[in-house]
């Protein structure tokens, strides 16, 4: 089923420099950027998107991180994008991420690990209207898709 998913680089992806790299991963494993765009969240949108993890420890420094600088977000769309990007993105802590995911490859510190994506069908609604408007969603179809990936 072809899904959109919100995916952001943190300030510490762009800051050092990856987002090429990143957005090429996704590009080759053949997933479509929707939109994109370049921004520093907000306290509220940074407290809307991580709200399930309000009260938790490491809920306050990872308000505070990813509103503290440059920020590139990503509607993707594919078939089933959620899940293609949370396996291509590693688990949470860059410890246990596998090598060749994004985390796995780029990150060492699970504050730091360099990306977020969405992990539900409901949250990436939820999240791709904290962060878009409708009209800056696209639709289109690479050429390659209904050639070759599809
Ligand atoms: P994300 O939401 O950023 O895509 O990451 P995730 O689903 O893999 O992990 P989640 O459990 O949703 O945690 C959100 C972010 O909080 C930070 N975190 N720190 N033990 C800790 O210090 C800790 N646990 C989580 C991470 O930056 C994680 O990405
Ligand atoms: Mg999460």
């Amino acid at each position: 089923m072809t899904e959109r998913t919100l995916v952001f680089l943190k300030p510490e992806a762009v800051l050092r420099g990856l987002m090429g790299e990143i957005i090429s991963r996704i590009e080759r494993r053949g997933l479509t950027i929707a939109a994109m765009k370049l921004l520093q969240p907000t306290r509220k949108q940074a407290e809307k998107i991580y709200e399930v993890h309000k009260g938790k420890t490491f809920y306050e420094p990872l308000i505070e991180r990813v509103t503290s600088g440059p920020v590139l977000a990503m509607v993707v769309e594919g078939p089933n994008a959620i899940s293609i990007i949370r396996n291509m993105i590693g688990k949470t802590n860059p410890l246990e991420a596998q090598p060749g995911t994004i985390r796995g490859d780029f990150a060492l510190n699970v504050q730091k690990n360099i990306v977020h994506a969405s992990d539900s069908l409901e949250n990436a609604r939820k999240e791709i209207e904290i962060l878009f408007k409708h009209n800056e969603i696209l639709n289109y179809r690479k050429p390659t898709e209904a050639q070759y990936l599809l």
